[in-house]
C-alpha cells in the first residue's frame, strides 16, 4: 500500500465518523426532538436501552437453557454479557432490575449501585463491561462547548417547560450550568435559541460521559477530584464569583449523563462520600468556588469487599449514605461447566492459547476453587454437592440419589462468599506452565501446583488443611477414577469386536423380552427365556434400574428396527445410552487388562498392538499428545494400580 492509500483509508473513516454528526441550533435541536423524542433520555434509560437491545430472554424453569442452579427462579438473561460473564446469570439480572426500575424513574433512580464480593469474583469486569456498552450507545445532543456536555432543553425557562414537554412528548428536567448560563447571557443575549447545539459519542478514555474515581487515601483526597477546581491562571482575569474561572472536570463532571464509577469506593473517607450522596439524592453536586449547586444525572455504580462493607456498615454516622445504597451480592460461582468457561476464557486471551493443555486439567483446576467456596452439608459430601449444584445425577448403587438442590442451597445461604479466587487458580496454571519444560499443563502438574500455592499462601491454618485435603484426597482421588475409565475407554477401541457381540446380544434379549418371545440360540436353535441378569447387568451402568427397565428395553428395540428399516447400518455406537453402558461394562473387564499392559515394562505382539491402539486413541481422539499421554499413563501406572 502507498502513502496515498493510507490516507484514503484514514479519511474514509472520518468521513463516516462525522457524517451524521448534528450540528445546529437550539431551534433546529427542537425539531430534532420533535420528530424523534427517544433521543431525549436520562442516563439510566440510556445505559438501559443500549444493553436491551442486544437482546433478551427470558430462562424459566424446563427451558432448555434452564440450570439447576438457578433454583426455580426466573431469571432475564441479557445477551450483551453472554460471551464474558459465565454463572452470573443471577447478579447480571439484578443490576439490570436496577437499571430498568431507575430508567423509568423509581427510587433505583436515586441510589448508588453497590457490587459487593470476594477477590477475583468478577466485579471490576462486569462495570467494565457496562461502561464499554454505553461506548457503543447513540451519540448524546448537547451544547457545544458545555464542559459537562449538558442536555440542551436545559434552556427552556421553568415557564414553557410544560408547554414544551408535551409539545415534544419528552419530559424536561434539570437546570442550566453556570458556564452555560454565563455564555447565554453575554454571548446570546439570552437569546436561547441561538445556542449552538452538537452531538458526541461516549467515551471512557476520551472522558466524555464515563468516570472512573480511583480509592484515595485521606491525604492525597481532595473533593476537586470529584467537582472539578477553579482555574488559578484565570482568577486574575475574571472576578471570583465568574463562571468562567470554572474548570468542570472532576468525575461528576465528566460522567454526566452517563457513568460515574467508584473503585473500592468504602476504601475512601467518609466527607468524600458526601458528594456522591448529594449527586443521588438531590441530582446535583457542588461546584467549586462560589457557584450554584450544577445538576448531575448520571448512573453511579461501585464496588467493594465484604470486609470493607461490614466495616462500613458497622457505623451508625454511616446511615445516610447506606440509605442510598442498592447492594447486589457478587458470589463466586459454584457451578463447575461455568467456572471451567471462565478459565477457558481468560486461557484463550493469554499466551496460553500456544501450549497444551491435557484433558480434565481445568476441569480439575475448577472442582478445587468451587470445592473451596462450598460449605459443608449433613446430607452429602463436598464432590456430590459440587455435582448436584452443577446439575449432574448422582447414582450410587445403581439408583439415582435423590437430594434437591433447593435444600442444599437453603442450608447454605451466603455461599460462595469466601474460597479460592479466579486468580488464585490463574496464577497456579501459569506457574505449572512455566515449571514444564514441554509447554503443557496436565491434571497432575496442575495438581502439584496448586498444592504449592496453598502452602505458600493461605495463610490460615485451618483454611489450608481443608484446601489440602480437598486437593490431596478428593480431587486426587477423583481424579485418578477420570483417569482409570479415560484409559480403559481408549482400550476399548481394540475392543470393538467384544462390544459389538455385547451389543447384539443385549438387542435380541432386549427384543424378545419386549415382544414376550423366546430368545433363540444361532447355533444349536435352542430356545430359552430372555437372560434376565445379563441385561440387568448391562442396564445398570447407566443407573437404569427398576421399572425404568421395561421402557429401556422397548425404546432401544424401537430404535435399532426403525433404523434397520430404513437400511441404516446398526451397530454398537448407534443408540448413545447403549453405547455407554457397554463400554462401562467393558471397562469393568478391560481394567485388568489395560493395568497389566500399561505397566509392563515390557511388551508382547499383542500387547503391543493394543497399548499401540490405545495411545493413538487417546491421542487422536481424546486430545492428549505425546508427552501428557505418557504422563499420564505412568502417573496411572504409580497411582492407580499400585501393587498391593
Ligand atoms: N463469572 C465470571 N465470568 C467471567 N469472567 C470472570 C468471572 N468471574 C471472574 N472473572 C474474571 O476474573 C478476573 C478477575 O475479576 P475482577 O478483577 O473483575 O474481580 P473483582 O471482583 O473486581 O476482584 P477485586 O475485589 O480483587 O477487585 C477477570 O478477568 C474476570 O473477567
Ligand atoms: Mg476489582
Amino acid at each position: 500500500m502507498s502513502n496515498k492509500d493510507f490516507l484514503k483509508l484514514i479519511k474514509k473513516q472520518r468521513e463516516t465518523k462525522t457524517s451524521q454528526k448534528f450540528k445546529g441550533t437550539f431551534l433546529n435541536y427542537l425539531k430534532e426532538v420533535q420528530d424523534n423524542p427517544g433521543i431525549v433520555k436520562l442516563a439510566h434509560k440510556r445505559l438501559y436501552k443500549v444493553i436491551e437491545r442486544q437482546g433478551v430472554t427470558t430462562t424459566d424453569v424446563g427451558r432448555d437453557d434452564y440450570r439447576e442452579y438457578f433454583n426455580g427462579e426466573k431469571l432475564r438473561k441479557y445477551k450483551y454479557f453472554e460471551k464474558e460473564f459465565f454463572g452470573m446469570e443471577a447478579v447480571i439480572h439484578k443490576l439490570m432490575q436496577f437499571l430498568k426500575s431507575a430508567a423509568l424513574k423509581g427510587e433505583e433512580s436515586r441510589q448508588v449501585l453497590l457490587l459487593m464480593g470476594p477477590v477475583g469474583a468478577g466485579k471490576s469486569a462486569l462495570v467494565e463491561y457496562v461502561k464499554s456498552a454505553l461506548e457503543m450507545s447513540d451519540r448524546a445532543y448537547h451544547l457545544e462547548g458545555c464542559p459537562i456536555r449538558e442536555e440542551p432543553l436545559h434552556l427552556l425557562p421553568r415557564s414553557l417547560r410544560s408547554q414544551f414537554g408535551e409539545l415534544l412528548g419528552v419530559s424536561i428536567e434539570g437546570d442550566l450550568c453556570p458556564i452555560c448560563r454565563h455564555r447565554l447571557i453575554s454571548e446570546f443575549n439570552g437569546e436561547y435559541e441561538k445556542f449552538p447545539v452538537t452531538q458526541s459519542s461516549f467515551s471512557q478514555r476520551g472522558r466524555r460521559g464515563i468516570a472512573t474515581v480511583p480509592p484515595m487515601d485521606a491525604n492525597s483526597q481532595d473533593v476537586s477530584v470529584l467537582i472539578g477546581t477553579e482555574d488559578i491562571s484565570k482568577l486574575d482575569l475574571y472576578p471570583e464569583d465568574d463562571p468562567r474561572v470554572l474548570s468542570l472536570n472532576g468525575a461528576f463532571n465528566v460522567g454526566n449523563r452517563g457513568i460515574v464509577e467508584f473503585v473500592e469506593v468504602f476504601k475512601n473517607e467518609i466527607e468524600f462520600l458526601h458528594t456522591m450522596l448529594t449527586a443521588t439524592q438531590e441530582k446535583r453536586v457542588p461546584s467549586p468556588g462560589k457557584n450554584d449547586m450544577i445538576y448531575f444525572d448520571g448512573v453511579i455504580l461501585s464496588h467493594c469487599n465484604e470486609s470493607e462493607w461490614n466495616r462500613f456498615k458497622g457505623e451508625h454516622t454511616n446511615e445516610a449514605i447506606l440509605d442510598r445504597v442498592l447492594k447486589i451480592n457478587v458470589p463466586y460461582v459454584l457451578e463447575l461447566d461455568q467456572e471451567m468457561k471462565i478459565y477457558e476464557k481468560m486461557i484463550n486471551r493469554s499466551d496460553f492459547k500456544t501450549a497444551h493443555i491435557a484433558p480434565h486439567t481445568i476441569k480439575i483446576a475448577s472442582m478445587f476453587s468451587i470445592m473451596s467456596r462450598l460449605k459443608s452439608s449433613a446430607k452429602c459430601d463436598l464432590l456430590t454437592k459440587l455435582k448436584i449444584y452443577n446439575g449432574e445425577s448422582i447414582i450410587e448403587k445403581g439408583r439415582v440419589k435423590k437430594i434437591d438442590i433447593k435444600d442444599l442451597r437453603e442450608e447454605a445461604r451466603n455461599e460462595g462468599m469466601e474460597g479460592i479466587s479466579t486468580r488464585f487458580i490463574m496464577k497456579s496454571l501459569d506457574r505449572a506452565l512455566s515449571d514444564s519444560d514441554q509447554n503443557m499443563i496436565t491434571p497432575i502438574n496442575a495438581i502439584d501446583t496448586l498444592v504449592k500455592q496453598v502452602k505458600e499462601q493461605v495463610i490460615d491454618d485451618s483454611l489450608r488443611e481443608k484446601y489440602l485435603e480437598i486437593l490431596q484426597d478428593i480431587i486426587r482421588e477423583e481424579y485418578l477414577r477420570i483417569l482409570e475409565t479415560e484409559i480403559a475407554k481408549a482400550f476399548i477401541t481394540a475392543y470393538e469386536e467384544q462390544a459389538q457381540s455385547l451389543f447384539d446380544s443385549y438387542l435380541d434379549n432386549a427384543e424378545c423380552f419386549t415382544t414376550r418371545t423366546k430368545v433363540k440360540d444361532k447355533i444349536t436353535r435352542e430356545e430359552r427365556e430372555p437372560d434376565e441378569k445379563f441385561m440387568r447387568s448391562i442396564e445398570e451402568m447407566i443407573g437404569v434400574v427398576g421399572s425404568a427397565k421395561d421402557g429401556f428395553r422397548s425404546d432401544v428395540t424401537a430404535y435399532m428396527f426403525s433404523k434397520m428399516r430404513k437400511n441404516e447400518i446398526v451397530d454398537f455406537k448407534s443408540y448413545g445410552p447403549l453405547k455407554e453402558a457397554i463400554e462401562q461394562y467393558l471397562i469393568t473387564s478391560v481394567k485388568d487388562i489395560s493395568r497389566i499392559v500399561t505397566k509392563a515394562k515390557s511388551r508382547d505382539n499383542k500387547q503391543k498392538k493394543k497399548y499401540d491402539s490405545m495411545m493413538l486413541t487417546l491421542i487422536e481422539d481424546y486430545g492428549y499428545n505425546e508427552s501428557s499421554a505418557e504422563e499420564i499413563l505412568t502417573y496411572a501406572a504409580n497411582n492407580l494400580w499400585r501393587d498391593s
